[in-house]
This record gives structure tokens, C-alpha cells and sequence, in this order.
């Protein structure tokens, strides 16, 4: 279907009007800062700027990165909106001022998990896709090192698993924080800190980007990556010999969130894309790039290979807390003195 057939029906006449004016000057632009996977990240991009003729540069960085460039760059904007990464780092993007306030029309399509996101921001961001956190293992490694198989977190902290856990930094990634907030909301803080010290016994290397562990798997050099269950499906999918685990304790998960940055000096380009990634058309883009995610507008269409959130233990992860500036700072602090010192 032409997006530009749709947006006349679906989006409101501001992005409508926007959407000539770029197709008829071409001078529009967006800087598009980007924590999804970089295919979809690439996706996104192209499609968008041959929808409405905006230029588009692109950039992937993990969500913690994304933010703490966000925040620097904050008397100076660069960015023009930020899309996709695990929703924490944009709660306090919002938080601090970071981001802007924007109420799309495309909003009454979307689930209500990814509305109360918003409402949690003062409207400063939304939920664009969700995903439940868990794990994922090598099954030719694990039958050649002899190993059991891991199916709940406590399994993960077993000696013989020692230099066969990856997973990614938490200050760089939003799916290590999650791990790490998943880890303090199961637990209580103090379990939860000595979760995260036994396992960093077992850890091999500490990634920057959160689907790193998972794809090094894949490629046979990692045994078990602790990430998005869907980052794990996407490798099975792919015929890599991975099987993804929902943890028997129960998990945490994602609201994957997009925010338009505040100060943006393309704001119309912005809004516009804001709007055109809410809508079913440019979510359902993620079935051709292997991102598993659950869409947010409720119309999108989901993949069956996708992860069923319904047959997962899920926390009730409390966004409005770990997505707060003083508890991701504190917690980040926290992990780098008590955790990533230790010796291993
Ligand atoms: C992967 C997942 C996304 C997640 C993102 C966070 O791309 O598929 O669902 O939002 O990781 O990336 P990060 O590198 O910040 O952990």
C-alpha cells in the first residue's frame, strides 16, 4: 500500500500540509537518532525519507549511549528525534528536560501499555514496541562443553558456567539496565546486586550494544547472551542453532519508546516522523528485518515467530521508578562500583 495514500486518511493535517511542502521542496531534514537494531534503524530511515521526500541521516547508538549524547549535546541540540531503545533512559530524558512534549494523532491506535508510557513523561515520549527480557543459548556449545541446560536466572550463576555468560554494559545498553533493574525488582536490591556480582563471575566480556552477546552466539563464540527473548528469536530464525529461554522466575521487559528531542531545529520533520512511526503501515516494516518486537499501534501486525508475551512470567517492572534519573543513576553507580570491579 502507498504510505501516502494512507497518511491522507490517517494523519492529521498539520503532518499532511508537511508532507507536500517536503515533497515539493525537498529541503526538509531529520537528524534521526536511532537504538533500535541497526537493519531496522536503516529501514526506518530509507523508508521514511522516500515517503515524504525528507533527508534523513541516520544514527545507531545504544539507548544509554543515545541518551548520554542527547544530554551533552543538550545546550546545543543535534538530534531531531530519538527512536526505539528500551524506555528507561527516555523516562529520563524527559525527566531532565531532554525531551519534547508532542500528543500525535496517531495516539488512539496504540495499545494502552504504550499511552501510559507517555503519561508516565508528561507526553515526552510513547511506547513504539515491546519485548520481554530472557536469554538465549548455543546448543552445539553447550552440548560440546558438557554444560546443562540453563532455564532459569539462578542457573546462569553455576561455576561451570564461568566464561560462558555475555552480556552487554548497562550504563552503554537499555537491555543490561533492564537485566539489572529486572534483576533488583525480582530480588529486592541487595539479592538483586548479588545476582549481578555472581554472575559477573561467569561473564566473559561486557558488550556495548545489548543484541551483541546474543549474535556472537550465533556465531559460535559466545554460549549464553542474556537479552531481549526477541534478539534471541531473530538468530533462530536466521538458522543460527540458538533457543531462546523465558527464565523460570519471571522477567522483566521493555517499553520501546521513541521521544522528539527538545530544542530540534527540524521540529515539523520531527513531528512527522513521529507520526508516520506510530502508524500500522511503518510498524509492520519490522516483519522485513527480523525484529520481533509487539508493535504498539494495535492495528500493526505482530510475527508468529514473535515471543508470546502471554506465556511469559512477567514482572510487573515499575517504569516510573527505574525509568527515574535518581534510580538509573544510582543503580549505574552502584553496578560500576560494587559489580564491574569485582574481580573475576
Ligand atoms: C535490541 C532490541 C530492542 C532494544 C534494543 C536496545 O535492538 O531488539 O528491542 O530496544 O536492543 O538496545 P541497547 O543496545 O541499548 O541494549
Amino acid at each position: 500500500m502507498n504510505i501516502n495514500t494512507t497518511s491522507r486518511i490517517t494523519f492529521g493535517a498539520t503532518a499532511l500540509a508537511l508532507m507536500t511542502a517536503a515533497n515539493a521542496a525537498s529541503a526538509d531534514k531529520l537528524t534521526f537518532y536511532c537504538s533500535a537494531q541497526e537493519e531496522w534503524c536503516q529501514l526506518m530511515a530509507n523508508s521514511f525519507q522516500d515517503t515524504t521526500g525528507i533527508e534523513v541521516a541516520m544514527t545507531r547508538k545504544s539507548s544509554g549511549e543515545t541518551f548520554a549524547q542527547i544530554k551533552a549535546e543538550s545546550s546545543n541540540p543535534r538530534g531531531d528525534v530519538w527512536w526505539g531503545g528500551t524506555g528507561d533512559p527516555h523516562l529520563q530524558a524527559a525527566e531532565e528536560g531532554l525531551t519534547a512534549e508532542y500528543i500525535s494523532p496517531m495516539r488512539d491506535q496504540l495499545h494502552p501499555w504504550a499511552i501510559s508510557q507517555a503519561e508516565s513523561a508528561d507526553n515526552k515520549t510513547i511506547g513504539i514496541y515491546s519485548g520481554a527480557l530472557g536469554f538465549g543459548y548455543n546448543t552445539d556449545l553447550l552440548a560440546a562443553n558438557d554444560l546443562p541446560t540453563p532455564a532459569c536466572w539462578e542457573d546462569l550463576l553455576k561455576p561451570e558456567f564461568k566464561g560462558h555468560v555475555q552480556m552487554a554494559n548497562p550504563n552503554s545498553s537499555g537491555t543490561a539496565y533492564t537485566t539489572l533493574a529486572t534483576m533488583v525488582q525480582l530480588f529486592g536490591e541487595d539479592e538483586g546486586f548479588e545476582y549481578m556480582a555472581g554472575l559477573h563471575a561467569n561473564i566473559n566480556q561486557y558488550t556495548k550494544s545489548g543484541s551483541a552477546p546474543i549474535k556472537a552466539a550465533g556465531r559460535g563464540e559466545n554460549t549464553i547472551g542474556i537479552v531481549f527473548l526477541h534478539d534471541a528469536v531473530a538468530q533462530a530464525v536466521s538458522g543460527f542453532p540458538i533457543v531462546p529461554v523465558a527464565p523460570c522466575e519471571g522477567t522483566g521487559y521493555e517499553i520501546g519508546s521513541m521521544s522528539i528531542i527538545d530544542g530540534a531545529r527540524n521540529m515539523e520533520s520531527a513531528q512527522a516522523f513521529y507520526d508516520w512511526a506510530l502508524s500500522a503501515e511503518a510498524q509492520n516494516l519490522a516483519l522485513e528485518v527480523n525484529a520481533f518486537q509487539v508493535p504498539s499501534n494495535m492495528n500493526a501486525e505482530t510475527s508468529p515467530s514473535a515471543p508470546d508475551m502471554s506465556q511469559i512470567t512477567l514482572i510487573d517492572y515499575d517504569f516510573r521508578t527505574y525509568g527515574s534519573s535518581d534510580t538509573r543513576q544510582r543503580l549505574l553507580q552502584k553496578w560500576d562500583e560494587e559489580v564491574s570491579i569485582l574481580p573475576q
